[in-house]
């Protein structure tokens, strides 16, 4: 564990179910970077799983300690802040240490991170979203989409829920859902946020909701409007274990392999790796 002075704990909401890895597989040491509400519930399921925290990287770690958690860890695991991220993948392929982010709001430097990584020869997986649930949430819906606006008459929104705590918005996930159903509709259709309230939306742009509430670990919905019919499909999470397992999977997964990976292309691997309970 890092020497720093311990966060204060995030309680957890949900009873942990986590199977520990199969035995005979490798056990991991850790390193956390981001010890907040997520780096805190990454650690509860990377221990039940029988992993080791080798250390945590926290705002004020100095970079000698960061880069001793770094050396130490099998590989990394970032819940932090969008804008250290850079960062963070440096020290990742400085160290030769797989890196997984689960940080959101860096969109933006994806495309010349996802470049610095392959030119380094270096290992990152990426995931706006974490709980496997979504990412079959995502499929599904998008799926739904756009068989349904290829008829007449649907229109479709989608809206996200989150913490007040939460710092980017539209989340994460929200932004992946939108471009995903860009690409799936025949018809492509604009995301838009903040939608503006004084002017007509044009059929060729998707309204974003976004609402900050309480303690809410997030939910995304995906609206659609027909003529006849209206659906829903909502993912709400329960707590943000869900999140941690997938980042600890991913971890567990990327361990040995070099590339950018999104979560959605191993999704199949981790779908077909049976647990035991
Ligand atoms: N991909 C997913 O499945 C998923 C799920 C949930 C959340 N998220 C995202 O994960 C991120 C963290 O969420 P959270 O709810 O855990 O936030 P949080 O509770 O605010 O925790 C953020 C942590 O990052 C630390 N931090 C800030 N700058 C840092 C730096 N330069 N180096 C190391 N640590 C640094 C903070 O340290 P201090 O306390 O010292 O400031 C804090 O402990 C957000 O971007 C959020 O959107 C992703």
């Amino acid at each position: 564990m890092g020497g720093n002075a311990p966060a204060e704990r995030e309680p957890t909401c949900s009873t942990l179910i986590v199977a520990p890895v199969r035995q005979g597989a490798p056990k991991m040491n850790i390193g956390l970077i981001g010890y907040g509400r997520m780096g805190q519930a990454v650690e509860r399921v990377a221990v039940a799983r029988g992993h080791h925290i080798a250390g945590i990287v926290r705002a004020d770690t100095p970079t000698l300690e960061r880069e001793r958690v770094a050396q130490d860890a099998d590989a990394l695991i970032d819940f932090s802040r969008a804008d250290a991220v850079p960062a963070h993948v440096a020290l990742a392929l400085q160290a030769g240490k797989p890196l997984v982010i689960g940080t959101t709001g860096w969109d933006m430097q994806r495309e010349a991170i996802a470049q610095q990584v392959h030119a380094a020869r270096g290992s990152v997986l990426y995931a706006p979203n974490f709980s496997i649930a979504v990412q079959l949430f995502l499929q599904h819906a998008v799926n739904l989409a756009a068989q349904l606006l290829a008829l007449e008459g649907w229109d479709m929104a989608i809206e996200e829920i989150h913490h007040r705590g939460k710092a980017d918005a539209p989340s994460g996930t929200a932004r992946a859902l939108a471009q995903r159903l860009q690409r799936a509709l025949t018809a492509p259709r604009e995301a838009v946020y903040p939608v503006p309230a004084t002017s007509r939306l044009p059929d060729h742009q998707v309204a974003v909701g976004v609402l900050r509430l309480g303690n809410e670990f997030g939910t995304h919905r995906l609206l659609l409007d027909g003529p006849y019919d209206w659906i829903e499909i909502t993912h709400r999470a329960k707590s943000r274990d869900g999140f941690a397992y997938g980042a600890v999977r991913a971890a567990e997964w990327l361990r040995g392999r070099r590339g950018f990976f999104a979560l959605e292309e191993i999704l199949p691997e981790i779908l077909a790796h049976r647990e035991e309970h």
